[in-house]
């Protein structure tokens, strides 16, 4: 397949939504944003986000802040699981890293809460690091492209779609790149059977398109 990423990055650049973690993307910025967006949606989070920041700006505030005002601050977002390991991590961070996110995909991955996912974002958005990011935007996104029926909850299955978004990505722009992709997949390629075809930057390229099978994918079940 023709590389997606020039048509991807000129739409993303064109049509991309202006989001305070994309004005001021710091390590930490994306590392919580990314963390808060994986059980919210972007509309819902960004007021905690703005709240978040505005009490606890970088993160050794973060690791000193006490039990009962962090969680005041998630307080509607749910799963505090999360916020109680955002703060071990910070932690972890001021005793090994000086209180700075180190620009390492692995180092990341080792913290607690730092999925494949969200040590991906960091990595590529913050520091530029040539990695993927895949979230479940991005895997609609490439079985839609590729018409590919497989499951892609099957880890050998996302392994290979992750080896797709990597054909495509563009080292020099790795983050730009992996955003461009959650977005479409936010704002264009959507999913429960309403993509809106016919303004995707990447219809003529799109496989299930031409063969009408965009509405079902992803598979879900197995077939
Ligand atoms: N959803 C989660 N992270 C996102 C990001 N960085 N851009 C757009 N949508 C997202």
């Amino acid at each position: 397949m023709e590389n997606i990423a020039p048509a991807l990055l000129d739409w993303f650049y064109a049509n991309r939504r202006i989001l305070p973690f994309r004005e001021d993307p710091t390590p930490y910025h994306v590392w919580l944003s990314e963390i808060m967006l994986q059980q919210t949606r972007v509309s819902a989070a960004l007021p905690y986000y703005e709240r978040f920041l505005a009490a606890l700006p970088d993160i050794p505030a973060l690791a000193g802040c006490e039990e009962e005002k962090l969680h005041k601050l998630w307080e509607g977002l749910g799963y505090y699981s999360r916020v109680r390991n955002l703060q071990k991590a910070a932690k972890i961070v001021c005793a090994q890293y000086g209180g700075q996110l180190p620009a390492d995909y692995n180092a990341l991955l080792a913290l607690p809460g730092i999925g494949e996912y969200t040590a991906g974002a960091i990595a590529s958005i913050s520091f530029g690091l040539p990695v993927p990011a895949v979230d479940g935007n991005v895997l609609r996104v490439f079985a839609r492209l590729y018409n590919d029926p497989r499951l892609v909850t099957d880890p050998q299955v996302k392994r290979e779609f992750t080896a797709r978004v990597m054909e495509h990505q563009p080292p020099a722009k790795a983050g730009d790149y992996n955003q461009a992709l959650m977005e479409l997949g936010a704002l264009v390629c959507l999913p429960n059977g309403a993509p809106l075809c016919e303004q995707c930057p990447l219809g003529t390229l799109c496989r299930a398109r031409a063969a009408g099978t965009a509405l079902s994918l992803p598979q879900k079940t197995p077939p």
